[in-house]
């Protein structure tokens, strides 16, 4: 912030707003770059030489010019369709540091993996099993592959984004024994090399506990397995979900914390079960890109409602919403935002920022005090949009997507264009 004007890299909102119109999503490259090798260098702190990969959660967000960072930094990324993947691959990602989820693949979507050799596929169901081990035999490979199991884990976050309890639709259960048949019906297949096992407990999670117990289980499994087959399997891949500071009072969950906790429970689980460690990787998403983008929009409309209780509410309409930001209104996502054009020392009042779509429900915060003299014109930024913001936009109410603008040494460019009205009307027939 410079004199109340918030400035990104030198360049001020208003001249950002001025260039890229609003709404747009502003990305600070050096920030996505340097947390995603901080993800990785605290993986090697805390493990070591049983380090394995950081694969960026390419559904937090994701276009071909991320996937050259990507390729650019040497981390792998985690796709979950032909789309990510197409994007990866134009990107330059090479194939071998791509890792493929999903939990109905289609039949292309493994074929397309297959051949673009990816280094490997999670597998999720005993369909998938099967279908994975004929696309690499027809195409003459020995495909890695972990299974997705759940570890039973309920972690505390919104019940949308959690995924390790047993009443979900991801993975193979441990509990039931759902796991073991997945492994033993993966080894039938000579078209299939089992390399382990992978969880994903949840999103925005803040505590390390639940992750250290799900790489109990997983590790039990593997104890297990080895008791078994004489032989161990050498990875583990514990996936994403490390939160975020959405809010002022909020702080995110530490790299170097929640790995360091994570390897002392692998080391200690492994010399439990005699064990090697095995290699270990994660797949931060939110963590890396979602505190690197803020959102700049222009506000249209403001009006004040009197509620039941007497007190009052300003109503302020900016131009974009729930197409641009769809986590309030879906998981109740909270978020802050600040006047970036200037100054204000006006008293603050109950405020609700809202989008221009035709339905109450098109939020983008609920509840925030802000000065009361925002009037049409106003920019406001609303910090921490780069996950699941771009990637989960809709063209709702026939809305153009925003652009996403990278800002790196004091200069600006789009690296995904806004939407025109010639793009969306071109599907129509
Ligand atoms: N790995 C797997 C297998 C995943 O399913 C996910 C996220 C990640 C990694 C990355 O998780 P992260 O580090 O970004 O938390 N749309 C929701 C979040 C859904 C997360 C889906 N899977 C939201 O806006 O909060």
């Amino acid at each position: 912030m410079a004199n109340g004007e918030l400035r990104c890299s030198g360049i001020s909102a208003a001249q950002l707003a001025a260039e890229f119109k609003t709404p747009t999503f502003f990305l600070d490259e050096d920030d996505f770059r340097t947390r995603a090798l901080n993800w990785n260098t605290e993986l090697t702190n805390a493990f070591g030489p049983q380090a394995g990969r950081v694969y960026y959660a390419a559904k937090a967000f994701m276009c071909v010019e991320v996937a050259r960072w990507i390729a650019d930094l040497g981390i792998g990324i985690d796709v979950c369709t032909g789309g990510e993947l197409a994007v990866a691959l134009k990107g330059g990602i090479k194939g071998e540091n791509i890792e493929l989820h999903g939990n109905n693949k289609s039949v292309e979507e493994i074929e397309q993996a297959v051949a673009a050799g990816v280094g490997t596929i999670v597998m999720d169901s005993l369909f998938e099993i099967e279908r994975v081990a004929t696309a690499a035999k027809a195409a003459g490979k020995v495909q890695r592959v972990l299974l997705r199991l759940t570890p039973g884990i309920e972690a505390h976050t919104h019940e949308s984004i959690a995924t390790a309890h047993e009443d979900v639709k991801f993975g193979f259960s441990i509990a039931s024994g759902a796991a073991w048949q997945a492994i033993t019906e993966t080894k039938k297949h000579s078209s299939l090399d089992l390399r382990g096992f992978h969880s994903h407990i949840g999103s925005q999670i803040f505590e390390t506990e639940p992750f250290a117990i799900a790489a109990q289980r997983l590790i039990e499994l593997l104890a297990k397995y080895k008791n078994e087959f004489k032989s161990q399997l050498p990875e583990l891949d514990l996936g994403g979900g490390y939160g975020i500071a959405y809010l002022e009072n909020e702080s995110e969950i530490q790299a170097a914390d929640v790995l360091s906790r994570l390897a002392s429970e692998v080391k200690k689980m492994c010399a439990k079960y005699s064990l090697d460690v095995p290699k270990i990787s994660i797949e931060p998403g939110r963590a890396i890109v979602g505190p690197s983008m803020f959102t700049l929009y222009t506000v249209g409309t403001t009006k004040v409602v009197t509620l039941e209780n007497g007190s009052t509410r300003n109503y302020v309409s900016v131009d974009g919403g729930m197409s641009d930001n769809l986590r309030t209104s879906l998981y109740g996502a909270e978020y802050t935002a600040i006047i970036a054009n200037r100054e204000s020392a006006a008293k603050k009042i109950a405020t609700r920022i809202v989008g221009k779509h035709c339905e109450t429900g098109d939020i983008v915060i609920k509840d925030i005090d802000l000065p009361d003299d925002i009037r049409p014109g106003d920019l406001l930024a609303t910090p921490a949009t780069g996950a699941y913001g771009r990637s989960m936009a809709t063209n709702y109410n026939h809305i153009s997507r925003p652009p996403v603008v990278a800002i790196k040494d004091g200069k600006a460019r789009v690296i995904l264009r806004r939407e025109s009205i010639e793009d969306l009307l071109r599907l129509d027939i």
